[in-house]
């Protein structure tokens, strides 16, 4: 039998921390591995996988698409990508999209709006004001909007253009301000920094502030957006309107695909401001189109929210039994459970072994994010395995 993970180590560049499995099929919320063993999947793909590995709908889009046309650039229209689009602003709050490729390439793109609107509309202003344990993506500049030290301290010097201040402070935000700020970009729930959920009251009062400065908000839901945290946005929870939003992972069901949204008044890009050779391209749009018609159809994000609230009770549970575990949160099914010391990497390589997949997103935290399609049976069968696991921890 092939050595598959050996060819890793002779041909990749090192920049990931892959688990000694390698997935040949996936099915809902399960996987399997080459030698045919079975895992729950509570990672799906990083978020991506809204409705589980291989949904047929999906995969039928995806069929029937590639039949018919994969690729055509942007110097025509294609169908996907306008029922994609009118889809997504028919059911948010926005007026107008673009379409990229990844998280990283939507914020981007965000920012480069924001610094176009700054130009027109603000005397030039051009920083974006971020926060501290955030996660923006890879790109060098959203390597500087990437309020985490380590993800920068390599690459110095990272583009200017960004202050990172403490999350879930508005005075932290107000104190960095300059008149150079155009706009403050931030997740509703940071999710890659350990799934911290702001003060209630923490984006209104950016939003009144940002009103009041005349500045851009801008929400990146690359991992809460299209139904994660139990509405279709994670936005609508918080009771605010952005003015531009980013969505990526689950928005193409498995494909990559990425977007931006903005409101009229702050779409000012022109003719050749900005531009992809693959963003919306027919595949990826039908996958989306065929993933985000299945949501809201079916309500998922009504699920979501009764299953997430399910979850979050077992979990609650295991923690009334373990001293160790010191806090359970979360909205939706993006979810954490944190211990008091760094036992992530221990229970997850446990769990792996008996058949459940979980990110370690903490040396002391482990995320949940399973696919939305989740059903109570299949928790009950991951507490069963975390269970076992804990109880000989
Ligand atoms: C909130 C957020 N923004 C941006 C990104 C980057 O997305 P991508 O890896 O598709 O570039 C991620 C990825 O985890 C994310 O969670």
């Amino acid at each position: 039998m092939t050595d598959w993970q050996k060819l890793e180590k002779k041909y990749f560049m090192p920049t990931f921390k892959r688990m000694p499995v390698t997935l040949v099929k996936g099915k809902g919320v399960r996987v399997w591995d080459e030698n045919g063993k079975e895992y729950l999947d509570f990672t799906a793909g990083w978020g991506v996988n809204s409705l589980g590995h291989c949904h047929p709908e999906v995969v039928s889009a995806i069929a029937e698409q590639a039949k018919s046309l994969l690729q055509t650039s942007n110097q025509f229209y294609t169908v996907p990508q306008l029922k994609l689009a009118e889809l997504l602003i028919e059911n948010s709050c926005f007026d107008r999209v673009f379409f990229c490729n990844s998280g990283a390439e939507a914020n981007e793109g965000a920012v480069k709006l924001a610094r176009r609107y700054g130009k027109l509309h603000l005397d030039g202003a051009y920083k974006v004001i971020t926060a501290l344990n955030s996660f923006h993506g890879r790109t060098l500049a959203m390597t500087a909007a990437t309020g985490q030290r380590k993800f920068q301290e390599a690459y110095q010097p990272i583009p200017d253009g960004f202050v990172n201040v403490e999350y879930d402070n508005i005075s932290a935000i107000k104190k960095a301000a300059t008149s150079q700020t155009c706009a403050v970009m931030l997740e509703p729930i940071q999710g890659e920094g350990g799934v911290n959920i702001p003060s209630d009251s923490y984006l209104k009062a950016v939003r009144a502030w940002c009103d009041e400065k005349g500045i851009l908000l801008i929400l990146d839901e690359v991992q809460t957006g299209i139904g994660r945290i139990g509405t279709l946005f994670g936005y609508e929870q918080f009771n605010i309107e952005p003015d531009i939003i980013t969505l990526a992972k689950g928005l193409g069901g498995g494909i990559p695909i990425g977007a931006f949204l903005a409101k009229e008044e702050v779409s000012v890009f022109t003719p050749g401001d900005h531009g992809s050779t693959f963003g919306g391209n027919p595949l990826a749009c039908a996958s989306g189109y065929a993933t985000l018609n299945f949501i809201i159809e079916n309500d998922i994000p009504g699920k979501v929210k009764k299953n997430g609230a399910y979850l979050i009770a077992q979990l609650n549970k295991l923690k009334s039994k373990h001293d160790f575990i010191v806090d359970v949160r979360g909205r939706g099914l993006l979810v954490a459970i944190q211990f008091d010391d760094d036992l992530t990497d221990k229970i997850v390589k446990s769990c792996m072994e008996r058949g459940l997949l979980l990110n370690p997103v903490k040396p002391n935290a482990i995320r949940f994010m399973p696919p939305l399609t989740i059903v109570k049976k299949d928790i009950d069968a991951m507490i069963g395995i975390l269970e076992r696991v804990l109880a000989k921890v």
